[in-house]
């Protein structure tokens, strides 16, 4: 018996088979490519899980004249113009969301605020109710707001009545990660470098979020 099925009786790999009706949105916001990579990651643990997943970015705020002096910024913006938009449809359409957004003053970028200040009608009509929901940061100091930033996009999770299903310490690869109970989180130098190893955390994390919304839709059987 693995470690995790001692701990919690059963193991989030043993439950893929039947993520067959799970759809999961992964929404991330990026300026330079960090979170892009990370929700490609969490895409990536979801190959084979049968689940339905969609990688979706939070639409650009910024002014032009910021983005155009900023050659990292351009040239993500460039790369993935092709991704599509997080809209309100796909928030009412999946069961899972995973988010990936840096950290900005210890807090939520501008745009994904503005974004989540765009789903009061959803709200209202209960439609987030029940949402399972998991969170990932990067900023460019190890101890730079990460934690923050995932904690005060929660707050808005709480408000939602959705279901945080946070990675705690459930997998040995979040220790390799920097150990972020809260959703995995990285550090990215100024060279666009990230300096753990977080891959297998992403991978993970998006694995017992989608499961965890398999086990709301259908029943923990
Ligand atoms: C306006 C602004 C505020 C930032 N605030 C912080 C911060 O509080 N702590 C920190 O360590 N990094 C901070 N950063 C660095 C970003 O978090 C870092 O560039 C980001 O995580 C990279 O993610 P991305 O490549 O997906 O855009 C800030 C960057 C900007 C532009």
């Amino acid at each position: 018996m693995g470690f995790l099925e001692k701990i919690f009786g059963k193991s989030p790999e043993k439950e893929q088979n039947k993520m067959e009706n799970v759809k999961v949105a992964i929404i991330y916001y990026s300026s330079t490519g960090t979170n892009y990579k990370m929700a490609k990651w969490a895409e990536e643990g979801l190959k084979d899980t049968g689940a339905e997943v969609k990688v979706l970015k939070v639409p650009e705020l910024a002014p032009k004249e910021a983005i155009e002096s900023n050659d990292a910024w351009k040239a993500h913006l460039e790369e993935t113009k092709d991704v599509p938009e997080v809209t309100l449809d796909d928030l009412e359409w999946a069961d899972a969301y995973i988010f990936s957004i840096p950290t900005r003053f210890g807090n939520l970028p501008g745009q994904v605020k503005q974004f989540l200040d765009t789903t009061g009608g959803l709200w209202f009509n209960g439609k987030l109710a029940n949402k399972v929901v998991s969170a990932m940061s990067s900023a460019s100091n190890a101890h730079g707001g990460q934690e923050q930033t995932i904690l005060s996009l929660y707050t808005t999770m709480f408000h939602w009545g959705a279901i945080v299903a946070s990675p705690g310490y459930t997998d040995e690869s979040i220790f390799a990660a920097g150990g972020n109970p809260y959703g995995t989180s990285v550090t990215v130098g100024q060279d666009g470098k990230m300096q753990e190893n977080v891959e297998p955390a992403v991978k993970h994390q998006a694995k017992r979020t989608a499961t965890v919304a398999e086990w709301v839709k259908n029943g923990n059987r």
